[in-house]
């Protein structure tokens, strides 16, 4: 096997990892997890791509060039802490490495949030990583088998650091996941990833209170013949966001509530007309919909996962305590 370009660790193999994962070994990357944690399936599923499976955080940091974060958005602090951790507790967990380690946090936050990982970095003085802000925007990597090509999500990228001229294939990495440097703040491409998200989830939204509202009144039908004359364009969108949110729901809830964030501290936008906070409670009421019926199989047509939500606020089951994960 050909000496791999560099050596990029994957936190953690969801979906979407899971795609930059198969991307980046599909360009010559050596690709390294670390699963002990994750479900036997996940285990397997990394195993049979042929993903390195790291057996702690410390050989990950050991091996890696490059560390991708790309969790659900609660979870990006804690997936930082871990990395962190690594250089808290050990001599020096890069014995061996003559280059510094980069992490590119990829994860769905707002800019403050992304400039507060950032500095957890920069307060342990023995944390030598070149931090990374980034956002993906569009959905996993999948290869195209007519062209032989991949079909790439964007991902934007800020910072004093950037990708392409890191030592170790940089500028390869940097074009192989598709990137596009905006200038060197932390905080700008998660910023922007906050405001293209807001568009496509925030209209979602809008589609799921206003279906289940015609569907109380006994018009989905008529209000949908009436959107097909006079709104077309917003028919597709409405039913292909409705049928494609209730699994990633639970995710979705931090991430609105990251863009309602992004809106007030960085737009300027005063709490009171902080929308997304809102936005986050749709997509909560959603999420406890599909926990409460133990998953989200049925919702992905329209008439499913209408009548579940609807079901579920008939029922009362305003606005939840219990938890969403
Ligand atoms: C970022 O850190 C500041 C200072 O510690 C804190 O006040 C703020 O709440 C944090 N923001 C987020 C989004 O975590």
């Amino acid at each position: 096997m050909a000496t791999p370009k560099a050596i990029v660790g994957v936190l953690s193999i969801g979906q979407m990892g899971f795609g930059v994962a198969k991307l980046l070994l599909a360009h010559g990357f050596h690709v390294i997890t670390n699963v002990g944690d994750r479900s036997f399936a996940t285990q397997e599923r990394a195993k049979s791509a042929s993903i390195e499976c790291a057996s702690s955080d410390s050989e990950l940091v050991a091996k890696a060039d490059y560390i991708l974060s790309i969790v659900p958005p609660r979870d990006a602090k804690a997936t930082a802490e871990r990395i962190l951790n690594i250089f808290n507790h050990e001599v020096d967990p890069r014995t061996g490495k003559k280059e510094q380690l980069y992490y590119a946090d990829l994860n769905a936050v707002s800019p403050e949030t992304a400039r507060n990982i950032s500095e957890l970095f920069q307060q342990e003085p023995r944390c030598k990583i070149r931090f990374i802000d980034g956002g993906i925007i569009g959905g996993p990597p999948s290869p195209t088998p007519d062209t032989g090509g991949w079909k790439r999500p964007g991902i934007p990228m800020s910072g004093p650091h950037p990708l392409s001229d890191a030592p170790i294939a940089g500028r390869e990495l940097a074009d192989t996941l598709n990137t596009r440097y905006l200038n060197a703040d932390i905080g700008t491409a998660s910023g922007l990833k906050c405001t293209f998200a807001a568009l496509s989830k925030g209209f979602t939204a809008l589609a799921l209170q206003s279906f289940t509202t015609a569907a109380s009144l006994g018009v989905l039908p008529e209000l949908q013949d009436y959107i097909s004359e006079y709104n077309p364009s917003a028919k597709v969108r409405a039913e292909k966001g409705v049928t494609g949110c209730p699994p990633k729901a639970y995710r979705w809830v931090e991430e609105m509530n990251q863009i309602g964030q992004c809106f007030e501290l960085e737009g300027g936008w005063p709490a009171s007309a902080n929308v997304f906070r809102s936005v986050a409670s749709v997509y909560e009421q959603l999420a406890v919909t599909v926990e409460e019926r133990g998953g989200a199989e049925g919702m992905d047509e329209l008439e499913g996962a209408l009548s579940a939500l609807t079901k579920s606020l008939k029922d009362g089951n305003d606005l939840p305590k219990i938890r969403i994960d």
